[in-house]
């Protein structure tokens, strides 16, 4: 079965098409346009501006992605789009796209969930090779993103239980705001990374948010604040000042995540947890969660770096999971589709 795959939910406009023969996985393209460098310049994504680059840039991405796999529209057995959660205009710049395509050439079309898609990422080999799809369940699923945390136990294909979430600003949004009080450019993640490399992250004591506090919800507007006040109290904000808060902020926030990971293993009986969104690129993270938790005989599945952030591979994927497990009604009259922004998980 061969599936393309698009998603254009925030600042990333992405096709790829994607190949399941049994329980065998192939990503055959993956091309994803990233805006980054035009919403640089405002700070932040500007909606308006995202959605317009979508609608430039979707068809001669997926017709690329078409190129790239050596296939035709005919080839495809299945559409999968993401329907939310993401930015309304942005995501039906993909959606009407992908009806169109649907309707013309006659192939079945899915709503995907973009958290879904990060959440099933780590199964995803890089391009041509081979992975597999046969999961053990349960599994404990992270999403660390620009716009959300989300801690899952994953009972099942389609049988989800949101454990916990942040309460204010998502990880990627911390970084984000981080970076921007530092006056490092945006995306922050990647720039506070950078930095923290060749800084102490003792210097400064930062809040691990939440973590007395048992259950299993997140919080790190809190600890951006601090990182605030303790910026304005530093007089000479040279490289290895920045260094040293970009060191002392990331660790508080790996700290933070893997506390609340080890509450969630002693309360679910996991082997497996899977980390997944644009912060898991990180690779402290990436490090020291996996040699924490190989302690415990619990595996660590964090997705290659290309398919951390957002990309369509991942979306291809969650539609066919959702078809194969039957956990979504397969669209037939999927002209009705709309856009859900706040779309949740089922
Ligand atoms: O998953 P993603 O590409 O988009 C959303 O769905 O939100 O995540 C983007 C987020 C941004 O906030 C960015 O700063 C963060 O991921 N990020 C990182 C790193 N690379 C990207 N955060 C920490 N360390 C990184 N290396
Ligand atoms: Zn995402």
């Amino acid at each position: 079965m061969k599936i393309l795959g698009i998603e254009t939910s925030c600042d990333e406009t992405s096709a790829a098409v994607v190949e399941v023969i049994q329980d065998d996985i192939k990503v055959l393209s993956n091309l994803i346009n990233s805006q980054v460098d035009i919403h640089a310049q405002y700070g932040g994504v500007v909606p308006e501006v995202a959605a317009r680059q979508h609608s430039k840039n979707i068809i001669p991405i997926i017709k690329q992605a078409l190129i790239d796999a050596d296939l035709n529209f005919t080839d495809i057995n299945l559409i999968a789009v993401t329907a939310g959660p993401g930015l309304v205009g942005s995501l039906m710049v993909g959606l009407e796209t992908a009806k169109t395509i649907a309707l013309v050439n006659n192939i079945p079309l899915i709503e995907t969930n973009h958290l879904l898609g990060h959440l099933w990422s780590w199964q995803l080999k890089p391009l041509k090779e081979i992975g597999n799809l046969r999961i053990k369940f349960p599994y404990l699923g992270l999403i660390v993103s620009g716009g959300h945390t989300e801690l899952i136990l994953v009972e099942d294909f389609g049988k989800y239980k949101i454990l916990g979430r942040t309460i204010d600003d998502a990880v990627g949004e911390a970084f984000d705001k981080v970076a921007k009080i530092l006056g490092l450019t945006y995306p922050g993640g990647p720039e506070i990374s950078k930095h923290a490399a060749n800084g102490k992250n003792d210097r400064f004591i930062l809040p691990r948010p939440m973590t007395k506090n048992k259950n299993l919800n997140f919080s790190f507007a809190g600890l951006k604040t601090a990182v605030l006040y303790k910026d304005k109290e530093v007089k000479n904000k040279d490289k290895q000042y920045i260094n040293d808060m970009s060191a002392s902020f990331e660790t508080a926030v790996i700290d933070t995540l893997i506390q609340k990971l080890k509450i969630a293993v002693t309360n679910y009986p996991i082997k497996i947890i899977a980390i997944s969104g644009g912060v898991s690129a990180n690779k402290k993270l990436r490090t020291e969660i996996k040699s924490v938790f190989a302690k415990n005989n619990i595996e660590v599945k964090i997705p290659e770096i290309i398919y951390t952030g957002d990309n369509a591979a991942m979306i291809a994927l969650a539609g066919y999971l959702m078809v194969k497990n039957k956990r979504l009604k397969q669209t037939k009259n999927f002209l009705t589709l709309s856009a859900q922004p706040n779309m949740k998980i089922v």
